[in-house]
C-alpha cells in the first residue's frame, strides 16, 4: 500500500493512501485549496481516488473533501447523521460499513463526542494481514490528548459520550494498532496534543493523561480545559454544511 500523511493549515493532518497494485485510493479530511496535491499524489502513484472522506463536518477549517470529490468523480462520505443537516447529496456512512480500494479495506467506525458525526476509521492492507494495521482517528483520539466536546454545546453530555466512545470502541482495538490523528499541536479543536503525528493504541492507554480517568473526572477536566472557539468558527461549519468554500477575499 501507499500511506501519506499531510500537515495542513489549522494543524490539521490529512491522509491520502491506498492499494498501488489495484490502483485505487482513499482521501480523509482534505483541507480546502489542497485539491491539487491529492491529484499530484493520485498521479504518482498511478491510481484512482476512489473515496473521499470527510471524519467530521469540521469546524475549525473549511473542508477541501467535496471539491476534490467532484473533480476527480469519486463519491464524498459523511456519517449519515449528517442526513437532513447538509443540503447536497453524500454518500452516508454507517457504523460497521466497509469500503474497499483494492487490497485495502476501510472499517467505518461512529465515535461520538467531539461532534455527534464524527467517525474513526479501521484501515487493513489484505497484503500485510487480515486485520487493521492503523486506525485514523480523527477529532476522537489525538496523541497525548482527545477531541474538544463542545463545538456543538451541550459540553458536558458530549464529554460523557467521547469517554463512552473512547473505552468502548477504541481502547478495545489491538494494542499495536497505530493511530494517526486529524490534528498535531497548535490545533484549536483539543488542548495538550503532541507534535508527534503518530503513536499506537497502546502506548497511549498507558501514557495519555486522558485515558486513565473516571467518566466524571474526564468529564471535569475536559469540560476545564477547553480551548477557546476556532476563529470564524460558525462561519465555517455553515460553508462545509453546504459543501462550498468561500472565495479567499471572503474566507
Ligand atoms: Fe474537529
Amino acid at each position: 500500500m501507499f500511506f501519506r500523511q499531510r500537515p495542513a493549515e489549522s494543524a490539521t493532518l490529512s491522509y491520502f493512501f491506498g492499494c498501488a497494485g489495484l490502483a485505487k485510493a482513499v482521501a480523509v479530511d482534505v483541507v480546502a485549496g489542497d485539491e491539487d496535491w491529492f491529484i499530484a499524489e493520485a498521479e504518482k502513484a498511478g491510481a484512482r481516488i476512489a473515496h473521499v472522506i470527510d471524519t467530521h463536518v469540521h469546524a475549525d477549517h473549511y473542508s477541501g473533501g467535496p471539491e476534490l470529490a467532484r473533480r476527480v468523480g469519486a463519491p464524498y462520505y459523511l456519517h449519515e447523521s449528517n442526513q437532513g443537516r447538509v443540503p447536497f447529496e453524500f454518500e452516508p456512512l454507517t457504523d460497521g460499513q466497509r469500503l474497499e480500494a483494492g487490497n485495502v479495506l476501510v472499517d467505518v467506525l461512529h465515535t461520538p463526542g467531539h461532534t455527534l458525526d464524527s467517525v474513526c476509521l479501521l484501515v487493513s492492507d489484505l497484503r500485510r494481514g487480515n486485520e487493521p494495521w492503523f486506525a485514523i482517528t480523527g477529532d476522537t483520539l489525538f496523541v497525548g490528548a482527545v477531541g474538544r466536546p463542545d463545538l456543538a454545546g451541550r459540553e458536558r453530555e458530549m464529554a460523557a459520550r467521547l469517554h463512552d466512545t473512547l473505552h468502548r470502541k477504541l481502547l478495545t482495538l489491538p494494542s499495536d494498532l497505530e493511530i494517526y490523528p486529524g490534528h498535531q499541536a497548535g490545533s484549536a479543536c483539543g488542548a495538550g496534543l503532541s507534535g508527534k503525528p503518530a503513536s499506537t493504541i497502546g502506548f497511549e492507554k498507558r501514557f495519555n493523561p486522558m485515558l486513565t480517568m473516571s467518566r466524571e473526572a474526564f468529564v471535569e477536566a475536559l469540560v476545564a480545559e477547553t480551548p477557546s472557539s476556532p476563529v470564524d468558527m460558525a462561519r465555517i461549519i455553515e460553508a462545509n454544511l453546504r459543501g462550498v468554500v468561500p472565495e479567499p477575499s471572503t474566507a
